[in-house]
């Protein structure tokens, strides 16, 4: 396993590696979530590149850029039997002096995350956009986890000709159902505890959904009550929306995306589950 932290090193090392090479972008602090990207890279690719680059474009000016949960050693400890190329670059290195070109996603950039975070897909679509070109994988692997991510990836990867396989991944999660995150550190062992309640909301609903409910309205608010039972746990949003606009849907026909964003004390929290009557779990 290799590991750079330069451009041209990077390149230079790219070339040697057999295709089909698979890219799992990361922001570091490695759990079982983004190793499932690395272990399905590993087995469907014959060359592997990680990266892993904490990218100050995509956090608000009040989030947690600074307090970001940092472990390099560990993560390439965790990296060495899947990767053969393990990208950590500066801040200078992706944002030189005088960067000034971003990439803007349409309308599904703006609603759920994008509404909540302005700015934060711009950030993600840019530094994705850049990483796509430095590896030039071809299959690039993401994670179900953060869906509404995979359509603003899908899209800029369609809109912008990027030669590449996006393959999505199930959301990896504990034994009691909250999503594995980097921002569950963060929690204190009370708050460890309520965070379960924004898995049981989704997959309350879920249930709900496959017993025969199909309005949103009743299935939203069975989602709120049980968050609402949970002291430290603030809804930010509970969406469910059509999976390709990300638009609020008012009755389940075909498919849906029930996402929702809540703050567990003050670490915030994401998660989502895909209601589709085939029973994919991923888009
Ligand atoms: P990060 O939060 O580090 O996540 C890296 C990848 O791991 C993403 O594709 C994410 O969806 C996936 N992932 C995170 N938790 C997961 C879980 N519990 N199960 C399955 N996959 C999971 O997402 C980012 O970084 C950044 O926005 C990035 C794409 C690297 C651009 O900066």
């Amino acid at each position: 396993m290799k590991v750079v932290s330069g451009i041209a090193e990077l390149r230079a090392a790219r070339a040697e590696l057999p295709h089909p090479i698979g890219l799992a972008p990361t922001m570091g602090y490695l759990h079982a979530g983004h190793l499932s990207l690395v272990e399905a890279a590993y087995e469907q690719c014959a060359s592997v590149i990680v990266t892993i680059f904490v990218n100050p474009t995509q956090f608000g000016p009040n989030e947690d850029f600074t307090s970001y949960p940092r472990d390099t050693e560990r993560d390439l400890k965790l990296l060495e039997p899947y990767a053969d190329l393990v990208f950590i670059p500066a801040t200078e290195t992706i944002y030189p002096a005088g960067f000034a070109s971003f990439v803007d996603i349409g309308p599904i950039a703006e609603r759920l995350e994008g509404a909540a975070r302005p700015g934060h897909f711009r950030g993600v679509a840019t530094v994705v956009a850049k990483l796509f070109n430095l590896t030039q994988p071809d299959r690039a692997y993401f994670g179900q986890k953060d869906a509404q991510q995979v359509l603003v990836i899908k899209q800029m990867t369609g809109d912008l000709d990027f030669s590449l396989e996006i393959v999505v991944r199930p959301t990896v999660r504990e034994p009691d159902g909250l999503a594995l995150s980097s921002r569950n550190v963060y929690l204190n062992p009370d708050e460890r505890r309520s965070a379960t309640a924004l898995s049981r909301a989704l997959f309350a609903i879920r249930d709900r959904w496959r017993a025969g409910e199909k309005g949103c309205r009743p299935l939203i608010a069975l989602g709120h009550e049980i968050i609402a039972r949970e002291q430290s746990v603030r809804m930010e949003y509970l969406s469910i929306a059509d999976i390709a606009t990300l638009r609020e849907l008012e009755r389940i026909e075909n498919a849906a995306l029930v996402s929702l964003a809540a703050r567990v004390g003050k670490t915030r929290l994401i998660d989502n589950v895909l209601l589709d009557g085939s029973g994919r779990e991923t888009f």
